[in-house]
């Protein structure tokens, strides 16, 4: 069974390219950048992986994030979490990238862009990997500031396809992005946000009608609320859950405990995904292997999560139909 979920065809739609920077590798590039890490060993710093909630992983994420300096960089990192693809037959991923977690430090949007586009084509390629980029705007900035991102990628518009909304969530609710959404449909980008991770179900009725999603990520507090459960199920609103990510940040007490099978099981389109592999214990093979272990996930309920998330890829039906 487990060589049967790691090695079935899946597609990825929920994973921060930021949140797969191995420790091996952010030493690597401290070292090439001179940059000063808080930490002397890989061992340290994974031991420093022990998070009390969302907020506590945002803390670190930002910091590893700091030894992206150059394009090379920004491809060295897209390139490693391909190569992690391969090894586990990703063959289709949607990488969300945080722009202004760099543009805040002085990198270029630009610099990002390539380098990340530069590795997704040499794994379109090389390894036969297809993918669409999403830039994520980062909630706990402002309104303006999101505004101000959206102009300096329009450049670059053709190297992503959607736009989404990440970092913390309690107190930062989607209604604070609707005209950046607005403006962004506008300009024909599809809309994700994460809505209901740590925040209420009233975050993710804000995300479908006011940001107007065409997937929710996370979304597993929507189980609070019946009625939107339901209307989850009839318009068949994908939801990218993260099942390892949920339980290191502690929105499930354990894996045993997650809903995503209950999900499931009533319809809803809920698919797996790593969300940051290289903080929260593995990458998509393990989340699936572990939900086998512990949740008891059957080889039925595999195939069905993987079709969920080919069915929600932002390609179009003729990639889809190659895909599935
Ligand atoms: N939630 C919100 N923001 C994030 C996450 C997450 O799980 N990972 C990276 N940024
Ligand atoms: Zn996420």
């Amino acid at each position: 069974m487990e060589h049967f979920l790691s090695s079935m065809p899946k597609a990825e739609l929920h994973m921060h390219l930021e949140g797969s920077l191995e420790p091996e590798l952010m030493f690597a590039l401290a070292n090439r950048n001179g940059i000063e890490l808080p930490w002397d060993t890989v061992d340290q710093v994974r031991a420093a992986y022990d998070f009390g909630n969302l907020q506590d992983f945002l803390d670190i994420y930002y910091q590893g994030a700091g030894v992206l300096q150059t394009e090379q960089d920004f491809y060295d990192l897209t390139w490693a979490y391909l190569k992690q693809c391969e090894t586990q037959n990703v063959i289709h991923t949607e990488p969300f990238f945080d722009p202004q977690t760099h543009t805040a430090r002085g990198i270029d949007i630009g610099v990002q862009i390539r380098g990340i586009t530069g590795a997704l084509q040499h794994g379109r390629e090389q390894l036969g990997i297809s993918s669409r980029l999403i830039l994520s705007f980062l909630r706990h900035l402002s309104e303006e500031e999101a505004f101000t991102t959206l102009e300096q990628a329009l450049p670059y518009r053709d190297s992503f396809v959607a736009v989404g909304l990440d970092s913390s969530e309690a107190g930062h609710p989607p209604a604070k992005f609707q005209r950046v959404f607005e403006k962004a449909l506008a300009e024909g980008f599809l809309t994700v946000a994460h809505a209901g991770e740590e925040g209420p179900p009233e975050y993710v009725y804000q995300a479908l009608d006011l940001l107007r999603v065409s997937r929710i990520d996370h979304g597993v507090r929507a189980a609070e609320d019946p009625a939107l459960i339901e209307r989850l199920i009839a318009e068949q609103m994908p939801l990218t859950v993260c099942p390892l990510s949920n339980v290191r940040l502690r929105v499930f007490p354990s894996l045993d405990q997650h809903n995503i099978l209950e999900m499931l099981a009533r319809g809803v389109k809920v698919t797996v995904n790593s969300d940051d592999p290289a903080y929260f214990g593995g990458y998509i093979a393990e989340n699936f292997v572990e939900m086998h272990r512990q949740l008891g996930l059957n080889r039925d309920q595999a195939v069905a999560l993987s079709r969920n998330a080919f069915e929600s890829a932002f390609v179009s039906d003729g990639e889809k139909a190659a895909l599935i």
